[in-house]
């Protein structure tokens, strides 16, 4: 499927979705623009998130807080000591990788049975932090450089992950601060200012998306590891002892929001997490299977108080919530969800690939078309006049601006209706409409359905309402 997944990043290219950061200059490294339908799309997919979180929860708010914050923050949250990854160098290529997508792309290469056996036992050596054993593990497969075909390794290091900058021009110590590596210190750090001024009553809580940004070292396959990426994150706040119960809520609901998009449900699972973050007493993942294999779309974590009682202590403020049912202070435990818009798109896009053979007897004939579920798709409605003359351009533009305060739409009058569907096929706009001369006499048009190609005739006067009702959400 590797090639299905080529096929995949160019069209996101050749159709405006996702190009290369910077690519004039050849790219930068794990860095990617969204284009005209990206942005479009992404931003669908945020604003349906934050809906489900923030508009159909009575007890969910969403925040915006800043990607600079203080350095203290990350000291408290463990990310400045623990936020790190084995890493080993090859002395021949001078390159670095992350042992474990290393040992990955090994397995990758080895029949089903003996891939996941040398998964295994790397999962339990990293589970124990066992460096020496790591490398013993690649030593003893000779996992070479993939570039200079290599095996002469350094020993195993920890490197954070964390991308640091000045502020200001003081370049003392003290002025170092952090591009934020995750969303959620943004929500703990306001955990008191939300439930006081919100006048919050536990269980509740905090949701926001933003940039986040981390120096992966392999970053590889398009966007589904960058350097800076945007999470959506969602922090529930529980009384302590609940945790269990909540994380089980938050993992069936997340589950259902993921199908709600009405793409494959034999593509999801849950993926209980092998090594626990320093955070976390529960965690599972919410794999997809992509082109490239099953990945980790979402996680869903149970992470304790461990970073409310860590700002308390750095702070020295306390970070309690009283309790009027039971007549207690405390602090809460926190259950997260947090997802990657990123990849969700990466998911949108992979799950709603496809390329059709549409050949007759008579005829050759194949497209490409976007299945993207209607109300996240970029364009909703796209209208094209049969001819450029006749007025008809004018009446398909008199229905655009009826239609585009409410929806976004694309009008289109150059080459074939035939080749108009395709194009609007290939960047998955649910409807298109063509106005002919039939449409002067008696102001009815053809809708076209994007998956069943179908076609019919309505009467103008229903197109708004009807794209409106399968678009929105
Ligand atoms: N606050 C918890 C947290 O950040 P994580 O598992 O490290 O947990 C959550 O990240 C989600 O963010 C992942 O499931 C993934 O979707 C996304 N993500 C993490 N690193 C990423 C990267 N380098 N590029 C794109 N998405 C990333």
């Amino acid at each position: 499927d590797q090639n299905n997944f080529q096929a995949i990043i160019s069209h996101c290219k050749e159709y405006g979705f996702v190009f290369p950061s910077s690519e004039i200059y050849e790219g930068l490294s794990a860095v990617y623009d969204y284009g005209q339908y990206g942005a479009q799309l992404k931003k669908n997919i945020r604003d349906y998130w934050w809906k489900s979180m923030t508009q159909l929860n009575d007890n969910i708010v969403g925040i915006d807080a800043a990607i600079f914050m203080h350095p203290t923050t990350w000291k408290a949250s463990g990310h400045v000591d623990s936020f790190s990854d084995p890493m080993i160098d090859n002395k021949d290529s001078k390159k670095r990788y992350r042992v474990d997508h290393l040992i990955e792309a090994y397995a990758d290469t080895l029949p089903e049975a003996e891939g996941a056996a040398v998964l295994a036992q790397m999962d339990d050596l990293l589970k124990e932090n066992d460096f020496a054993g790591l490398k013993a593990l690649i030593e003893e497969k000779k996992i070479a450089c993939a570039v200079s075909g290599t095996v002469n390794w350094t020993e195993i290091r920890n490197f954070n992950l964390m991308f640091s900058t000045q502020l200001g021009s003081v370049t003392d110590e003290a002025s170092e601060i952090y591009l934020r590596p995750e969303t959620a210190q943004g929500i703990f750090v306001n955990f008191l200012n939300v439930q006081k001024t919100g006048r919050m009553k536990i269980p509740f809580g905090i949701a926001q998306t933003g940039k986040a940004f981390r120096n992966e070292i392999v970053a590889r396959q398009f966007i589904f590891r960058m350097r800076e990426f945007e999470q959506m994150e969602m922090q529930f706040f529980v009384r302590p002892g609940t945790q269990q119960e909540w994380f089980q809520h938050w993992k069936e609901a997340r589950m259902k929001w993921h199908q709600s998009l009405g793409f494959d449900t034999a593509k999801y699972r849950f993926k209980p997490h092998i090594k626990l973050a320093h955070y976390a007493d529960a965690a599972e993942d919410i794999e997809f299977e992509f082109p490239i294999g099953f990945k980790e779309v979402e996680g869903i974590h149970s992470r304790t108080d461990f970073d409310l009682k860590q700002h308390q202590e750095y702070s020295r403020k306390k970070q309690q919530y009283f309790d009027p049912e039971i007549n207690q202070n405390y602090i809460p435990y926190v259950i997260e969800t947090s997802i990657g818009l990123d990849r969700m798109f990466l998911l949108t896009v992979c799950a709603a690939y496809e390329e059709q053979d549409l050949s007759t007897a008579d005829k050759q004939d194949s497209r490409v078309v976007m299945k993207i579920p209607a109300m996240l798709a970029p364009i909703k409605l796209a209208v094209f006049p049969l001819t450029k003359k006749d007025g008809l351009p004018e009446l398909a533009q008199e229905l655009i601006d009826e239609c585009k305060p409410y929806f976004h739409t694309y009008y289109e009058e150059k080459d074939s209706i035939g080749k108009r569907y395709r194009r609007q096929d290939a960047i998955g706009t649910p409807f298109c409409i063509t106005v002919d001369h039939q449409t002067k006499e008696d102001h009815t048009v053809t809708i076209r359905y994007r998956d069943s190609m179908e076609q019919e005739r309505i009467h103008m006067s229903a197109v708004r309402d009807l794209v409106m009702k399968a678009t929105m959400f």
